[in-house]
């Protein structure tokens, strides 16, 4: 049974450069685990909340010194001597120490960040690399997942061009990792020239790397992206499919979705998205309603069903409670898995098995603000997710996971996850 020995928290900077909280736990064994957590900016209201300092003279109110205080004063002081008896355990102190629902009072950032780092001290402690004690806490079988890659972007990521914020590229005739990273390639030098063509736009890019010119519509983004595929000599839906973030939530107002000069209702929003999907090869559309229209989601993965998966992110927030509704509505049929929605490894585990259980895919999700830590392809990989998500491929806190994948792949014999959402 592992103790912790000693707990060191510190605020370093994300990919936005806005602090955020790294943190390191050492075990009485003398093995240590350092860890940090990334940040949203297109955020549900129900995610556990993030403890921010709110000095406006200080990055703008972003400081984390309080949450960082609190890992090394109120966590540190509960938590160091003392034998904890698994990842549980932990978690589970975690959540009974801050005593609040939403995790505001340590700060989800504080909670999540020692979460982590003991689940490094202990897979060090125990010399398995770090997605086989992630596997060892669902009880999952590894696999490589498949990636879902940022090729446009707009809303909240970039300047609001276009109103739905990610269209991503699905390698799907993938065979590996390996192969995937190379045909997304392709793709995204694809989609530069043809930015610089059509829009005399140099590479410029969004919060998670992708591509950023002002496209009319969705369409245009959509229409430019099939391009890309097809530029880069790959058949559009059989080697390379697409999934949309819509990410309606954010252009959801008084019960009306804004999107390309049209006020939609729901019924609206859907037909929408169904136009896309019988014009362009798409497999997956995530958050295309909004966190509160619950009505309507099951009218959603109704239609979708057979076509494209029926993902929630913002809808679901990783957190149990909507994830048990939602099965119970039939209002979708996949979960966009962040761990730093709900706050602990032990309340994400949970989410996922629910998941599974209701036989939903799982796509394992960094955020926009991320770091140069790379837990997230272990995660993506112990828990066998279907797909990872992770961003664009040009900035290296986004690498800093994709390499990961890499590693993973080059020294260790796993299956992979493509191959199962193509596109039909
Ligand atoms: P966020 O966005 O990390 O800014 O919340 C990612 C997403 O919506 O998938
Ligand atoms: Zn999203």
């Amino acid at each position: 049974m592992p103790s912790i020995e000693e707990l060191y928290a510190l605020e370093i900077l994300d990919s936005r450069g806005r602090p955020t909280v790294q943190a390191t736990c050492t075990l009485g064994s003398g093995a240590s685990g350092t860890a940090s957590v990334p940040s949203g900016a297109s955020t549900g209201h129900a995610e556990a909340r993030e403890l921010r300092d709110g000095d406006r003279r200080r990055y703008g109110g972003l400081g984390c010194r309080h949450a960082v205080a609190n890992v090394n004063g109120a966590i540190r002081s509960a938590l160091t001597g003392r034998k904890i008896a698994d990842q549980a355990e932990l978690d589970l102190c975690l959540c009974e120490l801050d005593g609040t629902p939403d995790k505001g009072r340590l700060g989800a950032n504080a909670i999540l960040v020692v979460s982590l780092a003991f689940a490094r001290a202990v897979s060090q402690e125990r010399a398995t690399p770090l997605f086989a004690y992630f596997a060892s806490l669902l009880g999952t079988t590894p696999r490589l997942p498949q990636l879902t890659v940022n090729l446009f972007s707009g809303g909240k990521h970039a300047g609001g061009q276009v109103s739905i914020q990610d269209i991503l590229v699905v390698p799907c005739s993938a065979q590996s990792v390996d192969q995937a990273l190379a045909m997304v390639y392709a793709v995204y030098q694809a989609a530069a020239a043809i930015s610089l063509e059509k829009y005399g736009m140099r590479a410029l890019t969004a919060d998670e790397g992708g591509l950023a010119p002002p496209f009319l519509d969705v369409d245009a983004m959509l229409y430019d992206a099939v391009a890309a595929i097809e530029r880069a000599g790959l058949r559009p839906g059989a080697d390379v499919a697409l999934a949309v973030d819509v990410a309606s939530s954010h252009f959801y107002v008084d019960g009306n979705y804004l999107l390309d000069h049209a006020r939609l209702a729901s019924h609206g929003m859907i037909a929408r998205i169904l136009t896309w999907l019988d014009r362009y090869p798409i497999v997956s559309i995530e958050d295309g309603l909004a966190e509160e229209d619950w009505g309507a989601w099951p009218d959603l993965n109704t239609v979708l069903q057979g076509r494209a998966l029926t993902l929630g992110d913002d809808f679901l927030c990783t957190n149990p409670g909507r994830i048990r509704r939602a099965v119970e509505l039939r209002a979708a049929n996949a979960l966009l898995l962040k761990v730093n929605q709900v706050g602990t490894l032990t309340e994400a585990a949970d989410a996922c098995r629910l998941a599974r259980a209701a036989g939903w895919a799982v796509v394992v999700s960094a955020r926009s603000g991320e770091t140069e830590d790379n837990w997230l392809a272990d995660l993506a990989t112990g828990w066998a997710g279907d797909f990872i998500k992770v961003g664009s491929i040009t900035q290296s806190e986004r690498l800093a996971k994709y390499n990961r994948l890499l590693e993973i792949e080059a020294r260790y014999d796993l299956p992979f996850a493509g191959g199962q959402y193509e596109h039909r």
